[in-house]
């Protein structure tokens, strides 16, 4: 069994700092094999919130890998986020499409964030190149699973997938052999299925600790992966108080795709 432990939408700058402590004990306790963060580090891309998501970045348990959302390129300052959208994300946090080699689970990050539009993302031929060539050498068995900051599918309350031309971003991930997208960008919890890309389950989750709830609640998930099963643990906290898990929902893959075999 591996576990990723999955956090997105930390937005240093817009932290409930009530949740910070809690959540690094926690995560502590739940013993990932790695810990995933799924963009939006910061809340303005500036350099002290990058500083203090650094430093909650070493505090998480197993491997971490973090990908760039949006908020993580200038907003107002024009000329340096067509320039250079994420000098600071590499500066302070470090490559932009990183990845990961755990027994059981092959991890890549994808760069979603689109420095032209800001809030939307796209998905570039240079990250699906990578991501066919890493999941090319993944050993048997292991499960392939791509983290980019836009889901290229719907979110929680139907809204469309926020990311430029997401039939061919689908199209990508599928001919890579993905098996798992995980997600953030909606601050909405999600888990759903693509129907143009039926062996890949999409798993997305809302802000683990910013201040900037859109369902009242911060959340986060642990996903235990074994061959060709998924079990995933929803854990969310109401405003201000503790998390606490909410749900376990468990996936398996066939030869039809992915399919729900029990929900809460
Ligand atoms: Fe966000």
């Amino acid at each position: 069994m591996t576990r990723i432990l999955h956090l997105s939408d930390i937005h240093f700058g817009a932290v409930d700092e009530r949740l910070v402590d809690p959540i690094i004990a926690l995560a502590h306790d739940l013993r990932p094999d790695a810990t995933v963060v799924s963009g939006d580090l910061t809340q303005r891309a500036r350099p002290d919130q990058f500083v203090a998501a650094r430093d909650f970045l070493d505090r998480l348990p197993g491997a971490v890998l973090a990908v760039p959302g949006n908020h993580d390129m200038p907003l107002w300052n024009l000329p340096l986020r067509l320039a250079a959208p994420l000098a600071r994300y590499r500066r302070f946090i470090g490559t932009t499409e990183p990845h990961v080699n755990l027994p059981g689970a092959v991890i890549q990050g994808i760069d979603s964030a689109n420095p032209l539009v800001w809030k939307a993302g796209r998905m570039r031929d240079a990250s699906g190149e990578r991501l066919n060539a890493v999941f090319a050498d993944a050993p048997v068995g292991a499960m392939r699973v791509a983290v980019m900051h836009h889901a290229p599918v719907p979110a929680a309350d139907g809204t469309p997938a926020d990311l430029a031309d997401p039939t061919r971003a689908l199209a990508m991930l599928s001919r890579a052999g993905t098996d798992l997208v995980l997600s953030g960008h909606t601050h909405m919890p999600h888990a759903a299925f693509a129907e143009t890309a039926a062996g890949i389950l999409f798993l997305q989750v809302g802000t683990a600790i910013s201040t900037r709830l859109k369902t009242g609640a911060n959340d986060f998930a642990l996903i235990e992966l074994g061959p060709n099963s998924v079990a995933h643990q929803a854990w969310v906290a109401p405003r201000g108080g503790a998390f606490a898990l909410s749900a376990t929902t468990r996936f398996v893959k066939t030869g039809r795709g992915w399919e729900i075999v029990s929900a809460p």
